[in-house]
């Protein structure tokens, strides 16, 4: 949600934070902006659009440095527009990039404008441009903590803590003065950064991603940590100021710097990496003889996960659909409640915790603002232990849990998520195995443990029906609304098709428990809109059958997911899309598969921007 990207160097960081802005466009691009301090000058230039749109317009303008911030935005505070974006400036001396959203901008900009700041911009963001502004006018030269810093660095970094301790919300901030060409100042507070090192360079952004281009070397910030980076030092305080040393951690998918290659379009090529990242995802939690690994989880994993009686999940969008899944496999495979919430509604939830409850989250990003709130909220209320089920290492929530379950899905950068869906299925598959492995006796563990290394060669054979699949959506382009039927674990899997339908193509989907038909939303069907089911071969196909025939009376056009051996067969209204029959247990993960290809090649016949939907972004690290 949002990008920050920004650097100190001898050579011109234009090019660099441009690169950055490409790179983490994915998480906004509603407008995007950059600051470049030369000769005592700041330059900013600001356009509306993505981040093209600015780089046409550098084009023109001659924005040159050695030390710049730059920013990509996705709208809270204010519409998309040029005044909007950022950076903010503060009387052509302080530059300003955030992430996040002040809480108390509005005092704030009141007492600034009673200062006789004017304000040019509708975001909370500028109060922080005026305030630093303000403290570093009026802070005299104290002394703290930098005792080895020369006076002036005293004054910057005495007036960003001033500024820092008057902020309420979440940020992740990076700051230029003017009168300081070698510093960059950048903080964090609910909203994730870190520092990048380079060779007598630093760079700053949201997201490693962004600097990969020069360098695989980073410092994650801990909450209310706060730094002032030049070319050649990086120094962390943390909230009470004290300098702290944070270590340097390699990025593992340097060798996977996201790039489309011979795919139209990333959601695709994530699409089709699918059987590799579900590999992956395995290979450290299985053993070659067939071992279930629960190291992988964290020492003392084992131990603590026989106490568990019980298991609360919670997640938001796509992850909570995985936890949706899961749940069915927890009580059917692992015999453990479970509850599974969204995160924003849990976390202002009074809570009543049974004894010996596991809190698990699942994120793909594990920066999510609600989903981490609730695992913050979780950690007083008296859980067991609290595990996060994520695809990137180091995010806040894999170091803020007692245990972490990584998917290996690598960057995920179309909007729509696919390969972490799937990737998280099959880590919470494995997980209910492990926690099931006393009560589900030898053989059925190694059957189930058979059939997830089965998985990906059979998600190969799905992937190759996409002509098919490609030919079932053009039934779609022209609709406006859709329905999808699910029962069992293959209604959370039909909710998550519904919502990739309506995230890329803009069409109204909805999902229902296909049992809950005939208590409302049957009463929409006609044959102007299409109803999708995901109907496997299990122990529920029958009573489905049924279901596709009140649809059928009423003229409703059917697309039916089925296995080879569904016995239903292509007629007037029904549309059948035949796939490989495959174990129960791992089935939801192999019908995802296909409602991901159906939304893309929908997305496609309408033409819209596939891997960047309007109006949504990547992670969102805002409430
Ligand atoms: C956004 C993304 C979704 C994602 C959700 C939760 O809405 O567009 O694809 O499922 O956030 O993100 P997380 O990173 O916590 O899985």
């Amino acid at each position: 949600m949002c990008g920050i990207v920004g650097a100190a160097s001898l050579r011109n960081v234009t090019p660099i934070l441009l690169e950055g802005l490409n790179r983490l466009e994915y998480r906004g691009y509603d407008s995007a902006g950059i600051a470049v301090l030369r000769e005592g000058q700041l330059q900013r230039e600001r356009e509306v659009g993505k981040v093209a749109a600015l780089e046409s317009l550098l084009e023109q303008r001659a924005v040159k440095g050695q030390l710049g911030i730059a920013h990509t935005r996705w709208a809270t505070h204010g519409k998309p527009s040029t005044l909007n974006a950022h950076p903010h400036l503060s009387n052509a001396s302080v530059a300003v990039v955030h992430n996040g959203i002040i809480e108390n901008h509005e005092p704030l900009r009141r007492e600034l404008e009673a200062q006789g700041y004017r304000f040019h911009s509708d975001t909370d963001t500028e109060v922080v441009a005026h305030l630093f502004h303000y403290y570093y006018a009026t802070t005299t030269h104290q002394q703290d903590s930098l005792n080895e810093a020369a006076e002036p660095a005293q004054r910057l970094m005495a007036a960003f803590r001033a500024t820092l301790g008057r902020l309420h919300g979440a940020y992740a901030l990076g700051v230029l003065h003017i009168e300081h060409p070698d510093s960059l100042l950048c903080a964090r507070m609910g909203s994730p950064l870190v520092v990048g090192e380079g060779s007598e360079e630093h760079f700053i952004a949201s997201d490693p991603l962004a600097l990969l281009q020069v360098t695989d070397r980073f410092i994650y910030l801990e909450e209310g940590d706060h730094a002032l980076v030049s070319r050649d030092a990086c120094r962390i305080f943390d909230t009470a100021g004290a300098q702290v040393d944070r270590p340097i951690v390699r990025f593992e998918h340097g060798d996977q710097i996201a790039e489309k290659g011979d795919y139209r379009h990333f959601m695709l090529k994530e699409i089709h990496e699918q059987p590799r990242v579900l590999k992956a995802t395995l290979a450290d939690k299985v053993s070659d003889e067939g071992r279930l690994l629960a190291s992988v989880l964290g020492a003392e994993a084992e131990a603590l996960l026989d106490r568990v009686e019980q298991v609360q999940i919670v997640s938001c969008g796509t992850s909570y659909h995985a936890g949706l899944v899961a749940r069915y496999w927890l009580e059917g495979l692992a015999g453990l409640p479970c509850s599974v919430e969204v995160a924003s509604e849990f976390r202002y939830r009074h809570v009543v915790v049974p004894n010996n409850t596991l809190f698990v989250t699942i994120s793909q990003s594990g920066e999510t603002a609600d989903t981490l709130a609730a695992l913050r909220f979780a950690k007083r209320a008296g859980y067991l232990a609290t595990l996060a089920i994520c695809n990137v290492p180091g995010s806040s929530l894999v170091r803020e849990s007692d245990l972490r379950l990584m998917t290996h899905a690598g960057p995920e950068i179309g909007v729509a998520s696919t390969k972490a869906f799937t990737t998280q299925l099959l880590a919470l598959l494995w997980f209910t195995v492990l926690l099931g492995r006393k009560w589900l006796g030898e053989q059925r563990l190694a059957e189930l443990i058979a059939d997830l290394a089965a998985l990906p060669a059979q998600i190969e054979q799905v992937l190759a029906l996409e002509p098919d699949i490609a030919a079932l959506a053009t039934r779609f382009a022209s609709k406006h609304h859709t329905l999808f039927l699910g029962r069992g674990p293959h209604y959370p899997v039909a909710m998550e098709g519904a919502l990739k339908l309506k995230e890329i193509s803009y069409i109204h989907a909805e999902a229902y428990a296909a049992g809950e038909l005939k208590h409302g939303p049957l009463a929409l069907v006609d044959d102007d809109m299409p109803v999708v089911t995901v109907a496997p071969s299990d122990e529920l196909l029958e009573k489905l059958k049924s279901n596709l025939q009140e649809v059928r009376a009423r003229g409703g056009q059917l697309i039916n997911f089925i296995c080879e051996d569904a016995g239903l067969e292509d007629g007037e209204g029904f549309h059948n899309l035949k796939l490989p029959k495959v174990s129960d247990s791992v089935a939801p993960i192999l019908f995802s598969v296909p409602l991901q290809l159906l939304s893309y090649h929908v997305a496609l016949v309408k033409g819209t921007d596939v891997d960047k939907p309007r109006n949504l972004a990547k992670s969102v690290t805002v409430e």
